[in-house]
């Protein structure tokens, strides 16, 4: 999979990018750098890169800094993937084996430990203490988000709860991209809070678009394992949405009860959530972020950056992978 195509003003800065996310594999054990090459070159969409290298070039912020914190940004990202995958027991990413798929559960954690540790060197490499504590902070909100996720009841049917729960695991980091990229530019207080807020929005509609194609994504497209959050317990969007039009629904009714664990049931919960209008009530939802994320560039003077920001907006919404 490669980066988005409409992405043209970062695609040589992208590999940039990419070698330094490379070169923190130099010095490492030769399966530690083996496994790490497999995961850049399985690429992915590289989407929170390419939001920090736009904000930062749209606001005039040094080339060097903002390619530093693209890679600790999607190293920090690429960490987060490896533990996922080996806690969701998950085979495929990227369209290519995961790391547990090979590899035993201690070697994974150790890769991911590794790939942290490097994201976070690559977070002080910035010399800006601001954006470290930024870094740092983010990384806890992550992991404590996966935790709350993991020991809070599965099957639980709560829109708060939801949106805490992608707040923590994804809109944090593309916050924090969009935040860290202004900060380190010459932009004023004013502007740096709005292109948190951009951050924010885009995040937030990220990962509701996520959980949409966990319903009706191209398994192949997508490149990793669909149809599992509710065999996983994992009640999202359009579960919620369906739940509230169905509120008698023997299956709705039975995940509060370890209902989940069947899985003919949830098989046939996910298809009749398919075939109702819950993902697109869903959609709907995500377009509001999106809506919200594009008023957010109003008060920036109009630039090429700020088109394809407008763009990269629209794609969290239109895209299939
Ligand atoms: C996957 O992120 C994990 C989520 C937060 C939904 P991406 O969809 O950005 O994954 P890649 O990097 O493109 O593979
Ligand atoms: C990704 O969440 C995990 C983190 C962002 C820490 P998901 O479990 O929803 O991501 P996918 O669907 O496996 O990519
Ligand atoms: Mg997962
Ligand atoms: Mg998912």
């Amino acid at each position: 999979m490669n980066a988005i195509t409409f992405l043209s003003p970062v695609n040589e800065q992208i590999k940039l990018v990419e070698e330094r996310m490379r070169e923190q594999a130099d010095f490492a054990h030769a399966d530690l750098r083996a496994a790490m090459e497999h995961l850049i070159k399985a690429g992915g969409k590289r989407i929170r890169p390419s939001l920090g290298l736009l904000v930062g070039n749209m606001l005039a912020a040094p080339l060097e800094k903002l390619v530093t914190l693209g890679a600790a940004v999607e190293l920090l990202h690429t960490a987060t993937l490896v533990h996922d995958d080996l806690i969701d027991g998950a085979l495929l990413r990227r369209g290519t084996p995961t790391l547990n798929a090979r590899w035993s559960p201690p070697a994974t954690v150790l890769t991911g430990d590794f790939i942290f540790a490097r994201a976070a060197k690559l977070a002080a490499e910035t010399d800006d203490l601001r954006l470290m504590n930024l870094f740092a902070d983010t990384l806890s909100i992550i992991v404590n988000g996966e935790l709350t996720q993991m020991f809070s009841a599965r099957g639980l049917i709560d829109r708060d709860n939801y949106y805490k729960r992608i707040y923590a695991k994804t809109a944090s980091l593309f916050e924090m991209t969009s935040h860290a990229a202004a900060m380190v530019s010459p932009a004023n207080d004013e502007i740096i809070k709005c292109m948190r807020e951009f951050g924010y929005q885009l995040g937030m509609a990220f990962q509701i678009v996520d959980d949409i194609l966990d319903f009706t994504g191209d398994q192949t497209s997508v490149g990793k394992p669909l149809g599992s959050d509710l065999h996983n317990g994992l009640v999202t969007l359009p579960s919620i949405y369906f739940a509230e039009s169905n509120p008698t629904d023997a299956d709705i009714l039975s995940l509060a009860n370890g209902g989940w664990t069947n899985h003919d049931n949830m098989t046939r919960l996910v298809d009749n959530i398919r075939a109702s209008d819950a993902t697109r009530k869903a959609m709907q939802e995500a377009e509001n972020y999106i809506d919200r994320a594009i008023a957010c560039l109003g008060n920036i003077p109009q630039s090429a950056e700020r088109d394809a920001l407008e763009n990269l907006a629209k794609y969290v919404v239109d895209r299939k992978i």
